[in-house]
């Protein structure tokens, strides 16, 4: 559909190109104009999606499974947010650390624009089991493992200082992720980045002791598999919802005849072969028809983890008088429509069939960094829709 209406406004601009002198000349400059055309439309459709380019990805990359699992927590098949209130903030980020080394880790947060507010930040670490079975006496049940932020030597001490984030006792037998808040030093460093020397881990015994390596270990970036890298997960917002309330609290129009979001459904995917060119003339009131968003169509494909696409609908029809409650008039629309109706006042159309509720969608995606983020866009997928 996109490309539809790309071609088409390509279309236009090669029939308004002003005349050239040869054929050769005239086709040349059609061509350049429509593939403008085309990469100012893509450049806008980037825009509302937070870019200013596509990101660039090389080669398969793995999405964590952490991402992938919170995506599918808060998105349906086609990427429309289950629950607006689910998520904090409207971006989840993820980072994979780029020091690989057993017990310090560092995170490359160059992505993170200084205007996202900072919600939360936990640190993933992937809990081994333990190496060694070694003559354990009871002091060895649990461990205290420690994350210190590394702080910049100061002027008076030339050792590095430390800091203490988050604390706790975990049994030496478990494995899995054990996740750490590490907010405040986020936050530091997004102040400066000079401030991001990175993150230390100490384990030690209940009684302060030095403890063995090989009883308490988490997997590191170089030397296990790529599903237990420790991980940043990064929660901020952007500034970027809207105003607008989704799932408007009161509909009163609940008895309209119009399809209530039926997008908790099974996935439409079927809506893509639904035949766009169906038209039943002018004659055909206020409705809500599929408008498939195909993000390979737009070559996007390589860096959008998920959904393929989403059915963003689109509001077509007339809205004439009378308007009856299932065209979800305003008053506003009812009084024009009267005015239109009488011809009272010339030059009065009829009110527009329009979105009146709108949805959320969520994009699982590749950034710059090849760091997989979700992100919450508002406002994409009409609900539903009325004449105004
Ligand atoms: C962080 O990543 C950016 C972009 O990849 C790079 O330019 C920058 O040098 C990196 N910073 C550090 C400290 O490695
Ligand atoms: C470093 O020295 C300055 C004054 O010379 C003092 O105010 C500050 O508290 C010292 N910092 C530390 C960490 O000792
Ligand atoms: C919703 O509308 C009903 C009547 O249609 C009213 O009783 C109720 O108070 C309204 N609720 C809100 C939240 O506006």
């Amino acid at each position: 559909m996109l490309t539809l209406a790309l071609s088409l406004a390509a279309l236009v601009c090669t029939i308004l190109a002003r005349p050239s002198l040869n054929y050769l000349e005239n086709h040349f400059t059609g061509e350049d104009e429509s593939n403008e055309v085309r990469s100012a439309a893509i450049k806008r459709l980037l825009e509302v999606f937070g870019m200013e380019d596509p990101p660039a990805i090389h080669g398969h990359k793995q999405a964590p499974q952490y991402m992938l699992d919170l995506y599918n927590t808060v998105a349906d098949v086609d990427g429309v947010t289950k629950d607006p209130y689910l998520l904090e903030g409207n971006t989840v980020r993820s980072f994979f650390d780029r020091r690989s080394e057993q017990v310090e880790f560092r995170f490359n947060l160059s992505t993170v624009a200084t205007t996202e507010k900072i919600l939360t930040a936990e640190l993933h670490l992937f809990k081994l089991r333990p190496q060694a079975m070694l003559a354990f006496n009871r002091h060895h049940f649990c461990q205290q493992v420690s994350v210190y932020q590394l702080l910049p030597t100061t002027k008076n001490s030339s050792a590095h200082g430390r800091k203490l984030l988050s604390s706790r006792l975990i049994p030496v037998h478990s494995t899995g992720w054990e996740v750490f808040t590490i907010t405040q030093a986020v936050r530091s460093w997004m102040a400066d980045e000079g401030n991001n020397l990175g993150l230390s881990v100490v384990v030690q015994t209940l009684g302060g002791g030095q403890m063995d390596t090989k009883l308490i270990r988490f997997a590191s970036g170089r030397h296990h598999h790529q599903s237990k890298q420790p991980m940043l997960v990064l929660f901020t917002d952007d500034g970027r919802r809207s105003a607008t309330v989704e799932n408007a609290p009161n509909d009163t129009a609940a008895t309209s005849s119009l399809p209530e979001a039926p997008l908790s459904g099974p996935p439409s995917r079927s809506a893509r072969s639904l035949d766009y060119s169906e038209e039943e003339g002018a004659s055909t009131s206020c409705q809500r028809m599929p408008l498939y968003v195909d993000f390979e169509e737009i070559g996007w494909s390589g860096w959008i983890v998920s959904p393929r696409g989403y059915n963003a609908y689109h509001c077509k029809g007339s809205c004439p008088f009378p308007l009856g409650q299932n065209m979800r008039p305003t008053n506003h629309a009812t009084v024009q429509s009267i005015i239109n109706a009488l011809k009272l006042i010339k030059g009065i159309e009829t009110p527009c069939c329009v979105p009146d509720k709108l949805f959320s969608i969520n994009l699982l995606y590749f950034d710059d960094d090849e760091n997989v983020v979700l992100k919450q866009y508002s406002d994409m997928v009409a609900g539903s829709c009325g004449c105004h």
